[in-house]
């Protein structure tokens, strides 16, 4: 093997291990996906066992949006105290339990209380996968990586709607929802199995003091030059640092990038995209569809979102992530309009029944090449490496908090102003997530995550230069 041989060999070794590594630590949203997904089909099985109140039902639904609003709050502190690798394990194994807990569960209270538990993990895989990815990835690939966690949970959604058709058959009468949710103890133990072997990221351990041990990461990651250019910029951003507190969170540098890791969290459930997923068969069925048939119809939905996101992975390091934003949103917005329309014209059989479909469909695919990824990769990326795990939290928490609020009140709401109204406010938020993106949200593909920090700096004083601050780029 000649020189360059051996150069290109080498290359590709730490390609592969990258590779490894982010989907690895993607499987966070494996369990994420299944988790949140899993419900809609088991709880008609839940409620012949245990007969249910509507009210039971609701709390059933909603009980792992309350856990993953206080895991998403603080696994980033715990994130940020224990590091990424230690509480991923961690997760995996809450992950476990609780799916075993909540295939035994004796009552319904045992059941929410299964839920919450198991939420709480839900919340600390959202943003863990793509921490631990922004963290390990090198900028040229680090959207597409980044990308992979949403791609894994769109994936779990539609393997959690395929479990729930195969447990259903009649052989496994009513019992069928314990198998349900006890299958998430597979892909836990997969995760568990899977971050046992993963190192801890270079960055937090650059920041911890642990360099020896970063060097060994880096140098499986970059050649030896780039690894110690690598350490140096990570010691410098670190250097730069303070204590990291909430005060600091809120310093005229960090807000403009805070403020668009909480307006995205909330704008990406106000334009209803969980609302759309959940309310698909009922739709499917309104225009004419079988029972049967509308639940296939749900499976291809989530085709849908799993193919889209897929090509979102193939652009996303060319063409970045405020085009696919502003398309995605865009595009959101028209078809929500029409699905509002279609809801308003007479009779939802026929062809205005298949403009409906059509513009569900559409209207999921423009989700999944923006705002479902795009949020979930620039939170991971936007914020200083002291006050990351931190800041990651709490927009984690806003967007379990919105998601949370939306499921509650969507329904009331369209019985209350109708369907069409109800849409179209969902369109509304469609066009605000647009001119938000344009006037706020930072271009980052491309950029190193301390060349994004340095950005944020140079912004911080441009602004208060001027007079404001603002950190939008529109290049
Ligand atoms: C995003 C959202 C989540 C939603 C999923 C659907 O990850 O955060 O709430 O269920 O996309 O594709």
């Amino acid at each position: 093997m000649n020189a360059f041989d051996r150069l290109l060999d080498a290359e590709h070794e730490h390609k592969r291990f990258v590779y490894v590594m982010a989907i690895i630590a993607a499987l966070n949203g494996l369990l994420f996906g299944f988790d949140t997904g899993v419900i809609s089909g088991a709880l008609p099985y839940i409620q012949q066992s245990f007969h249910l109140s509507t009210f039971h039902e609701e709390i059933v639904t909603a009980s792992v949006l309350i856990g993953a609003m206080v895991g998403g709050s603080t696994g980033g502190r715990l994130a940020d105290r224990l590091g990424r690798r230690r509480l991923a394990l961690g997760a995996a194994v809450v992950f476990f339990v609780a799916s075993i807990g909540l295939a035994l569960s004796p009552s319904v209270s045992w059941l929410i209380a299964w839920r919450i538990v198991e939420g709480v993990g839900v919340g600390v895989a959202s943003i863990l996968g793509t921490l631990y990815i922004s963290e390990t990835a090198p900028p040229d690939i680090r959207g597409s990586l980044g990308f992979l966690q949403q791609f894994m949970i769109v994936t779990g959604i539609l393997v959690a709607y395929v479990v729930n058709y195969a447990f259903a058959p009649s052989f496994l009468g009513v019992i069928g929802w314990r198998w349900m949710l006890g299958f998430g103890a597979v892909p836990a133990a997969i995760l568990g199995t899977g971050m046992f072997f993963l190192p801890e990221t270079p960055r937090w351990l650059v920041e911890n003091g642990h360099l020896d041990e970063a060097r060994a990461v880096l140098s499986r990651i970059h050649t030896r030059e780039e690894t110690e250019q690598e350490i140096d910029a990570i010691r410098e951003a670190s250097q730069q640092e303070s204590n990291g507190d909430l005060s600091e969170l809120l310093s005229p540098w960090i807000r403009p990038a805070l403020t668009v890791g909480i307006a995205l969290a909330v704008l990406q459930q106000v334009t209803g995209i969980n609302t759309v997923l959940y309310y698909a068969p009922t739709i499917l069925q309104s225009i004419g569809l079988g029972s049967i048939a509308s639940l296939f119809g749900t499976i291809g939905i989530g085709v849908v979102n799993v193919v889209f996101t897929a090509v979102a992975v193939m652009y996303v390091d060319r063409i970045g992530r405020r085009k696919l934003l502003l398309i995605g949103s865009a595009g959101m917005t028209v078809m929500l309009a029409v699905l509002g329309l279609g809801f308003y014209l007479p009779g939802l059989s026929g062809s205005v029944g298949y403009l409906t479909l059509g513009s569900m469909i559409l209207y999921v695919a423009f989700f999944a090449i923006g705002l479902g990824p795009v949020f979930w990769l620039l939170i991971s990326e936007i914020y200083p490496l002291h006050v990351r795990g931190t800041a990651e939290g709490i927009s984690s928490f806003f967007n379990w908090a919105a998601n949370f609020a939306v499921s509650l009140t969507f329904l009331s709401l369209m019985q209350q102003i109708g369907r069409s109204i109800s849409f179209w406010i969902l369109g509304v938020f469609g066009l605000i997530t647009f001119l938000f993106t344009y006037y706020r949200v930072p271009e980052t593909m491309g950029r190193s995550i301390e060349e994004i920090e340095a950005d944020l700096r140079e912004s911080a004083i441009i602004g208060s230069d001027r007079g404001t601050s603002t950190t939008t780029d529109d290049t």
